[in-house]
């Protein structure tokens, strides 16, 4: 007789395909191709040439699209300015009714758009279905929400203008909506280019568009391939770029805009850590691990690609990993019963397949189960790669594919280490049943989002981005909402550059002398000493007249090295209670208005103020730095309203070691404006006084060490300031610069810091006005962690 448990033991799954006829028929309307979709219209590329795409599950050609030239993307920007003009016009209400529409049509339509991304990007059915589409949704009902809110809750900002857009091909029409939700909502028109691989639900998009009547040229969708994006990236009617996408294309954007004055942010790749104590619960940790590296075949930036196991239970873990992979189904993306489906291209494939062969000449132990893969199309088999190397390639690259390497660690503070030995810093997964522990944990790694005892949860009302080369900028949330928006009012062109001061900085031939020979030169300051310049020379100070009036010391990378390295052994500024912070800002403040006749004096003598002139600026820098110290304990974080039974705590985090760029004028006033802000939410500060007028800041160092200012928490560096500036931009340990010196080239700066992708803000203000304080300053030394934290049995 034939027992029903003996039948549920050898039960397969049967297939269970989704039906596709109505994509299929959708396809073949669009036969003849598709155009870009410029000025609400899809029109046919200028020059005429289109390219294929296909379904990666079978290698069939899906349809034909535009191949877009500089001409199309001339052509989607004009569309784009022209529809600026009454679009970042019309109430917010107005805008939220337009958002609110587009997400209900998308809902309306989410199965067809569910299997349309399948088909486009061999992503399983059961993914697109349950979790890209209804985020796509959210995010444009979230933003709908943002645009009607927008006036009571960013009051003083506007939109930036016409937004470039450039995603990749893992979350197609999710990565659109993350661009062009909060885009609208603020006000800004858009031109966005698809990836190459993925163009198919972002047409379907600009159909929705057309449907619920978006205003002509508030959406185009250019099509094409990487020169569609490096065209849109250079034109000169785009204010603001947005890309999701490899970190070295990354920073091929970061150069091309530098001195560009657009604005940046950058979403780029990851090597995530997925770190369990030995007090987690294994079980939930297999399944997390799933979620981590096997969702969307491991085609996720914030993948939980490292694998970090407390030692004592590596062994145990493993062996559990390997038998829930035997369990996991590879093949149809449409079968609503598969785990793992097609990898988007053949390039891909090849990527991940040789980056997996290296693993093995390294050494790595592999395996990969004995499950069934379909003979055709992209599929790769899921992958563990254990006796891995914290320097092996496979430990440090980017797989972007169903690849895990695992490591093994003795204590947390191991783990801590290993988790943050990586160039990129966008998410992390911390498995323990000890809440205090992962906390801790979750407060030390260098990443944008942690996930304790989950992994990839997403939701519009939090933000998303990274630290270090994982980008910067974040989307979704307030904090995603700044990066669409510029404070104040809008200038007229030309007159809102950082270049608007220039002045001839000194070189390091011209009036140099001997610091040896005068001894009143005023020195650098440096670890909590005055320090002489490393290479020994001073330059003569002259007043606004051109008369000496006394020698700065003429710093080198050298002295820009030493002062990074006082602020890293200088690290527990961050740590210290706000209060603590607050309470040494307030004793500066003290002593500077204790002195506040010197200083007028050496103002006067600088920069020949009038005596009112002088007073005024030394009160208002007292006033300002008791600004700070009150703020110090008030730049709050939120906790997001994400997912039920979660608290997502979105933490402003300082930035660490950041170099600051002070302006000429006002300068002892500008230097306490940016110097302050920073230090107040826990940044240790480099600063550089500007070439010209640097004796008030060598002055302020009396200050500081009269004001229980920790060593190595602010460092003063004096000489010429675009050559410091060059250093402090190189230097992979300063995190974050801004550039306030009108003298020193916005564009040298940005491209100097390329390389490791440092933030960068290049700005002007009149630093007697109201926008030289708040909080857009505190905003901009801090970045947002999002610790998401689950709750309930
Ligand atoms: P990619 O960075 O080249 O492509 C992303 C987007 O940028 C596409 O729309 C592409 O057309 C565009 N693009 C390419 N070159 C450009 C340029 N010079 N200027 C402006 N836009 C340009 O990524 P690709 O080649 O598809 O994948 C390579 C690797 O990048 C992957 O193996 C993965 O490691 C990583 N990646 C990371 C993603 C993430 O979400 N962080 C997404 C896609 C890829
Ligand atoms: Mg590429």
């Amino acid at each position: 007789m034939v027992h029903v448990k003996d039948v549920l033991k050898s039960m397969d799954y049967g297939p269970a395909p989704e039906g596709n006829e109505h994509v299929v028929a959708w396809l073949e309307a669009h036969k003849a191709g598709f155009g870009h979709f410029i000025g609400g219209k899809f029109t046919d590329p200028a020059a005429g040439k289109s390219f294929k795409v296909t379904n990666p599950a079978d290698g069939k050609p899906l349809a034909r699209v535009a191949l877009g030239t500089t001409e199309d993307v001339d052509n989607a920007v004009a569309a784009a300015s022209r529809a600026f003009k009454s679009w970042s016009k019309l109430s917010g209400h107005e805008r939220a009714k337009y958002l609110y529409a587009i997400a209900r049509n998308i809902q309306k339509r989410d199965r067809f758009l569910a299997v349309l991304e399948t088909m486009d990007n061999g992503k399983p059915i059961r993914e697109t279905r349950d979790i890209d589409i209804p985020l796509v949704a959210r995010h444009f009902y979230h933003h709908a929400g943002w645009a009607e809110l927008l006036e009571s809750e960013f009051p003083g900002y506007r939109p930036v203008g016409v937004c470039g857009q450039v995603i990749p091909w893992n979350f197609p029409l999710l990565m659109l909506a993350w661009k062009i939700a909060p885009a609208l909502a603020a006000g800004n028109t858009v031109v966005l280019k698809p990836a190459e691989q993925t163009p198919l639900t972002a047409l379907a998009f600009a159909e929705i568009c057309r449907e619920v009547g978006l205003p002509a040229g508030v959406v185009n969708i250019v099509t094409g391939e990487g020169d569609t994006g490096a065209a849109l990236v250079a034109h000169e009617g785009i204010a603001k770029i947005a890309f999701t996408g490899s970190t070295d294309v990354g920073k091929i954007i970061r150069t091309a805009t530098a001195g560009s004055g657009k604005k940046l942010s950058l979403e780029l790749g990851g090597k995530s850590p997925f770190i369990v104590f030995d007090d987690a619960d294994l079980d939930s940790a297999v399944e997390g691990l799933v979620d981590a590296i096997w969702f969307n075949q491991g085609e996720v930036c914030c993948a939980g690609s490292r694998l970090l196991v407390q030692e004592g239970i590596a062994e145990k873990l493993y062996a559990k990993v390997r038998a829930r992979m035997e369990t996991l189904r590879v093949g149809s993306p449409l079968d609503k019963s598969t785990d793992i489906g097609a990898v988007v291209s053949a390039e891909q494939l090849e990527r991940i397949t040789s980056l997996v062969e290296t693993g093995k000449k390294e050494g790595a132990e592999v395996f990969q189960p004995s499950i069934s893969i379909p003979g055709t199309g992209t599929f790769f088999a899921p992958t563990l790669m254990t006796g891995v190397e914290p320097a092996s390639t496979v430990a440090v690259v980017e797989i972007f594919g169903p690849v895990l390497v695992a490591m093994t660690f003795r204590t947390p503070d191991e783990a801590v280490a290993l988790a943050n030995n990586t160039r990129f810093g966008l998410a992390a997964s911390i498995w323990s049943e000890n809440i205090n522990r992962s906390l801790d944990v979750a407060s030390r790694i260098k990443a944008g989002v942690i996930w304790i005892n989950a992994t990839n949860l997403f939701d519009a009302a939090a933000g998303f981005g990274g630290y270090r080369e994982s980008g910067y900028g974040r989307e979704g949330g307030r904090e995603g909402l700044f990066e669409y928006l510029i404070a104040g009012e809008a200038k007229p062109k030309g007159k809102d550059s950082a270049k608007a001061t220039l002045v001839a900085a000194p070189s390091a031939t011209a009036q140099v002398v001997a610091t040896d020979e005068v001894d009143r030169t005023a020195k650098l300051y440096i670890g909590g000493k005055q320090a002489r310049p490393d290479g020994g020379y001073s330059y003569a100070v002259a007043n606004a007249a051109g008369k000496q009036i006394g020698l700065a010391g003429l710093g080198n990378r050298k002295d820009i090295r030493n002062a990074v390295e006082a602020a890293t052994k200088a690290e527990s500024w961050g740590a210290a209670t706000a209060h603590n912070r607050a309470q040494i800002l307030y004793y500066l403040a003290e002593n500077l208005s204790a002195r506040a006749g010197e200083f007028e004096e050496r103002l006067r003598a600088m920069t020949g103020a009038s005596k009112r002139a002088a007073t005024d600026e030394v009160a208002a820098a007292i006033r300002r730095t008791f600004f700070y110290a009150g703020f110090a304990d008030k730049h709050d974080g939120a906790v997001h309203s994400t997912k039920s039974r979660h608290v997502t705590l979105a933490m402003n985090e300082p930035y660490g070691i950041m170099g600051v760029l002070c302006p000429e004028d006002a300068p002892l006033l500008g230097f306490v404006s940016l110097v302050m802000p920073a230090l107040a939410t826990g940044n240790r500060v480099i600063a550089v006084p500007s070439s010209r007028y640097p004796l008030a800041a060598t002055d302020f160092y009396q200050i500081v060490d009269t004001s229980d200012v920790p060593a190595g928490v602010l460092s003063i560096v004096t000489g010429n300031a675009s050559e410091l500036a060059k250093t402090l931009a190189d230097h992979d340990e300063v995190s974050a610069l801004w550039n306030f010196n009108g003298g020193v080239d916005a564009a040298l700066v940005d491209k100097a810091s390329a390389g490791n992708l440092k933030p960068v803000w290049n700005g002007a203000r009149d630093w007697h006005g109201v926008e030289a304080q708040g909080r857009e300053f505190l905003r901009r030394s801090t970045q947002v962690k999002n610790i998401w934290v689950p709750y309930g049995e």
